[in-house]
């Protein structure tokens, strides 16, 4: 995105795993590094320590991690021999995270001499121990100047409690300190948008209510809990995916230029939008958001049990008002947007896997073609992140296969994907090197999560003041029909 972005430290560094044979450690973080390892985007003399609770020899750890690589890296990335010559970067450290007397004087040890170094503290475990694991790193004399914690959304449960999170941390490390993570913001088509946005003129001179009718922003997965029953019922789709992943696309998408492309610019701009949400509050809660919880159904040709049931399996709870779809109409309160509503919508056990941002911009103002021509249908920006990355903009053309003038729809397409040679990247791994190499460009500051929570949380308040119950869907299928009359009420419809 600009040079700091694209800096790689040439610094060896220290990256301490906190959590570190945890469940994101194995199925991201580790692979990231490894992949890093690989493409030579690692300085040697680096070390990772893979933390641990459990009692384990080390070539136990090992092996661990290399069936973890073999099951969730792609086909055809793992490779034995690499494995090994990566497997000398990593350090087990047996560690109690709460009890600085289980193990936290050896890890203190380990670190003598090294204090030039990048030391990255990536707190992959539950945030309520946050406050004691940074303790631990305080006493243990282990932050100095060139010290970042690298910390997962979700940050809290709401406002309140992300506040003090925060106030935890900031205990010990510093705001510039502190990399508030959300994987969206590694996608390279996300980052993109801002490249589209302005670094042509092309759009940006249409990027206002004057031209544009709505946005939609979707993000539909096709699993369900995926094992995280425990962390899932508590949280919702509302607080996993909307809080962060969504409202950071609308705030990209939306924000005003920044005058240079770096950490505190963009991070400025992305706050006064995110404060400019107009918010949805009491009654008009029903009016503006469908929230849904699936049941059993076909995905991809195959049953998958409801969410309840799922939940009962993986925990002892067996009723649950816990939503799995949320949808909203939203609106932001400037200049620029006024009364352009944006349709989020995101939700486990869809139909297909995708996320999709389109921009759908108003009609002609007069056809000038009459009715013989066809109709017109408005232009249209598709930005897809998943599965493809790709940008599709929707035009109208002259049928060259008729001699009359008949008009018709068609794309310009440009396939990220097929243009780069396959290349594949890895949100992760992006933003492990930009925390390496301390570029907090693509990490949450603290006020722009404050502002999400804000906007959120009496969403979440009055769902659960009022008991309403999430609508039923199946699996399978795009969601509950109220979350389709929230468009077709606009004379809209969901795009994807
Ligand atoms: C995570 C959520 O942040 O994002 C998960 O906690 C969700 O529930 C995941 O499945 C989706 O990420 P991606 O990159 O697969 O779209």
């Amino acid at each position: 995105m600009n040079d700091q972005t694209t800096k790689v430290s040439k610094q060896a560094f220290d990256l301490v795993l906190f959590g570190g044979t945890g469940d994101l450690s194995l199925r991201k973080l580790l692979p990231s590094m490894f992949r890093a390892f690989i493409d030579g985007e690692i300085t040697n003399g680096s070390r990772i320590f893979v933390c641990t609770r459990k009692q384990k020899e080390f070539d136990e750890i090992l092996s661990v991690i290399e069936v973890a690589f073999r099951n969730f890296m792609l086909d055809g990335e793992f490779n034995a021999e690499q494995y090994s010559q990566f497997g000398k970067m990593i350090i087990p450290a047996i560690i109690d995270v709460t009890d600085y007397e289980q193990g936290w004087e050896k890890l203190k040890s380990q670190f003598a001499k090294r204090e030039h170094n990048a030391r990255i503290f990536y707190l992959a475990i539950i945030p309520n121990i946050y406050g004691n694991c940074c303790e631990n790193i305080n006493k243990a004399k282990l932050i100095t100047d060139n010290s970042r914690v690298i910390v997962e959304k979700p940050i809290g449960y709401d406002q309140e409690s992300a506040e003090k999170i925060n106030q935890t941390i900031a205990q010990y490390f510093t705001e510039e300190q502190i990399y508030r993570i959300d994987h969206y913001l590694g996608k390279e088509t996300v980052q993109n948008l801002l490249a589209l946005r302005f670094g042509n003129s092309l759009f940006e001179n249409l990027w206002d209510a004057k031209s544009i009718d709505h946005i939609q922003i979707s993000i539909n997965e096709q699993v369900g809990l995926e094992g995280r029953a425990g962390f899932y019922d508590d949280a919702g789709a509302m607080r996993d995916m909307i809080q962060n992943h969504l409202l950071q696309l609308l705030s990209l998408i939306t924000m005003e230029s920044p005058n240079k492309m770096n950490a505190d610019n963009i991070r400025a701009e992305k706050i006064k939008v995110l404060q400019a949400l107009r918010p949805i509050i009491n009654e008009e809660v029903k009016e503006h958001t469908v929230s849904g919880q699936y049941v059993a159904g076909n995905v991809n040709g195959k049953l998958e049990p409801g969410y309840l049931e799922e939940l009962a399996k993986n925990s002892d709870k067996t009723s649950s008002n816990t939503e799995t779809f949320v949808a909203i109409r939203a609106f932001i309160d400037n200049w620029r947007w006024s009364k352009v509503p944006f349709y989020l919508r995101t939700g486990k056990r869809l139909a297909r896997r995708s996320a999709e941002i389109t921009i759908q911009f108003k009609s002609v103002s007069h056809n000038a073609f009459g009715a013989d021509a066809g109709s017109l249908t408005p232009n249209r920006l598709v930005i897809q992140l998943q599965p493809e990355e790709s940008i599709q903009l929707h035009l109208m053309a002259k049928d060259m296969t008729q001699l009359k003038t008949v008009l018709k729809p068609v794309k310009l397409d440009l396939n990220f994907t097929e243009s780069t040679n396959g290349f594949k990247s890895f949100g992760y791994k992006r933003l492990l090197l930009d925390a390496i190499a301390g570029n907090a460009t693509l990490f949450i500051h603290r006020d722009e999560g404050a502002a999400a929570w804000k906007w959120v949380d009496p969403i979440i308040k009055y769902w659960k003041e009022e008991e309403l119950s999430p609508y039923l869907y199946r699996a399978g299928t795009w969601g509950p029909k109220e979350a389709d009359k929230l468009l077709t009420n606009d004379q809209r419809e969901w795009l994807i």
